[in-house]
C-alpha cells in the first residue's frame, strides 16, 4: 500500500471511533441539559429516557423484556461496527498485520479503566463462558481439591466443574443461596459453612442470572481469603449494569463478564480479569510461548477471530460513558421497582427476587401460583406480545419468568406487562 493511502486508511479507521455519543445520536443537548440532575431523579424522567431509546433500534414487533441474554447495541455503535467490518474487509490481512493488536490493546485499556484494574490484568474474550472456563480449566487441580458453588450458578459453569471432577477427581460442594436474606452475613455464612481444609476455590455470581439477586462479593471474598480460599466471580450481569470497580470486591482473584449483555457491544465479547499475582498459576487453554508465565497475554492466544468486534468495544464504551453508569444503574433499578413494587403483594403472584433495593437492579423473577413458568412465558408472548424467559429449576428453588428491562424499555411497556400479569393471576 502506498504511504499516502496507508495514512488515509489509518485515519479513516481512527475516524470511526472518534465521535462522541452526542454526535452519534444527536443526544448532546439532552445529555448536557440533564448533567446537573441527580441520577435517582433522572431515573424517573420518562421524557429523557425516551430520547435515549430513540438511539436504539428497538423492535416494534413485541415488548422485549429478555435483555439479560444479550441486549441491543445502540444504533450508533452498530453503525460504527458495520463500518469497521467494511473497512477491515477492504484491506483484510493488512489490518491484521498492522493495526489489529494495537487496537485490541486500546480496547483492553478502556475496559480495564471501566473495571478499575491494570491493562495487564485483563484480557478480551468472547464471553463469560470462555473467561470462566479459562480459569476453571487453567488451574492445576489435585484429586480431593474442593470447590464451592451454588445451585443458582450458571449451568455451563457447573458443568465445567463436573468435567474437572471426572477428569481430576475434584469435589464440588453445592450451596443454595437464600432467596430473601435478612442480611449480607446470612449469605456469607452459607458460603463459609461449606469451607473445609480442602477448599481451594469459591465460585460466586455477582448477580444471580435467574433471580437478579446481587451478592455481597466483598464480604464473601474477605471471608474466603481469611480461610485461604480463592474467589472467582461470575460477573456476567454486573459489569456495565452496576456501578463498581474491582477494588470494591475485596481483592477477588478472578472476575469475568460478557460485554454483549450490559455494555451493548455486538455479540461475542467478554472480559477476564486475573489479579496480577494469580496469572502465573493459570495454564493457558491455547499455547503461546511468547509470553512470560506472569503475563496475562499468555491466556489470550485467540487465533484469527472477528476483530471488528474488538474495535466496536470502544464505540460501546463511549456510548456507555456518554450516558453514565450512575444514570444507567439508577434507571434500571427504577424500572425493575416500577413493576415489582406494583405486584409484590398481589394475590397469586410470587416474586423470586429480594425486596431490598440494594440487592437488585434490572433483573427480577416472578411466578404465578397457578401457571407453570413455561406456560406463563408462552401466554405472555402469544396473548400480549411480551417476551420473557421461563426459569423452572427445582434445584435452584426458582419457578417463574425472568424479566429484564433495559434503558430503552418504557414504563408504558411495563404497564402492559403489569396488567397482563394481574389478568393472568386472576
Ligand atoms: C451468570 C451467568 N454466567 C455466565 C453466563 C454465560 O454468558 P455467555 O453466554 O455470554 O458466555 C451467563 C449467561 O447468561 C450468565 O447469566
Amino acid at each position: 500500500m502506498a504511504e499516502l493511502s496507508k495514512r488515509q486508511f489509518l485515519k479513516s479507521l481512527a475516524g470511526v471511533t472518534a465521535l462522541s455519543v452526542g454526535q452519534w445520536a444527536g443526544l448532546d443537548e439532552t445529555l448536557a441539559q440533564s448533567a446537573h440532575i441527580a441520577p435517582a431523579t433522572l431515573a424517573t424522567d420518562d421524557d429523557f429516557w425516551a430520547k435515549i431509546r430513540a438511539a436504539y433500534p428497538v423492535t416494534s414487533e413485541f415488548i422485549q423484556l429478555e435483555n439479560g441474554y444479550y441486549s441491543l447495541a445502540a444504533q450508533p455503535v452498530l453503525d460504527s461496527y458495520l463500518k469497521h467490518i467494511q473497512q477491515i474487509n477492504s484491506v483484510s490481512s493488512y489490518y491484521m498485520r498492522t493495526r489489529q493488536f494495537d487496537d485490541k490493546r486500546e480496547s483492553q485499556t478502556q475496559l480495564a479503566n471501566l473495571l478499575g484494574c491494570s491493562t495487564d490484568e485483563l484480557i478480551i474474550t468472547r464471553n463469560t463462558t470462555e473467561s470462566l472456563d479459562t480459569v476453571i480449566a487453567g488451574l492445576t487441580w489435585k484429586a480431593g481439591d474442593e470447590v464451592i458453588m451454588a445451585q443458582q450458578d450458571y449451568g455451563a459453569m457447573l458443568d465445567m466443574f463436573k468435567l474437572q471432577a471426572r477428569r481430576h477427581g475434584i469435589v464440588n460442594r453445592m450451596i443454595s443461596i437464600p432467596a430473601h436474606p435478612k442480611s449480607d452475613d446470612e449469605v456469607v455464612r452459607v458460603y463459609e459453612n461449606a469451607i473445609t481444609p480442602k477448599t481451594r476455590l469459591l465460585m460466586v455470581c455477582h448477580m444471580v442470572n435467574i433471580t437478579g439477586h446481587i451478592l455481597p462479593i466483598r464480604k464473601i471474598t474477605e471471608m474466603a481469603h481469611r480461610h485461604g480460599v480463592e474467589v472467582m466471580v461470575d460477573g456476567a450481569h454486573a459489569f456495565a449494569q452496576l456501578n463498581f470497580k474491582i477494588s470494591d470486591l475485596g481483592g477477588c482473584d478472578y472476575y469475568a463478564s460478557s460485554l454483549h449483555k450490559w455494555l451493548g457491544t455486538p455479540l461475542g465479547a467478554g472480559i477476564l480479569y486475573v489479579r496480577k499475582d494469580k496469572i502465573k498459576g493459570l495454564w493457558p487453554l491455547f499455547a503461546d510461548s511468547n509470553f512470560a508465565d506472569d503475563d496475562i497475554r499468555k491466556l489470550n492466544h485467540t487465533g484469527t477471530h472477528p476483530v471488528a468486534t474488538d474495535l466496536a468495544i470502544q464505540d460501546a464504551v463511549r456510548f456507555h460513558e456518554g450516558i453514565g453508569i450512575e444514570r444507567k444503574e439508577a434507571r434500571l433499578r427504577y424500572l425493575q421497582r416500577y413493576w415489582t413494587d406494583t405486584i409484590r403483594h398481589h394475590p397469586g403472584i410470587v416474586l423470586n427476587t429480594p425486596e431490598d433495593p440494594a440487592r437488585t437492579c434490572a433483573i427480577a423473577n416472578v411466578g404465578l401460583e397457578k401457571i407453570a413458568p413455561a406456560d406463563l412465558a408462552k401466554t405472555l408472548f402469544s396473548r400480549y406480545k411480551i417476551f420473557t424467559v421461563a426459569i423452572d429449576s427445582p434445584a435452584a428453588n426458582v419457578r417463574g419468568i425472568r424479566v429484564t428491562p433495559h434503558i430503552y424499555t418504557t414504563t408504558a411497556e411495563l404497564d402492559t406487562f403489569i396488567n397482563a400479569l394481574k389478568a393472568l393471576a386472576a
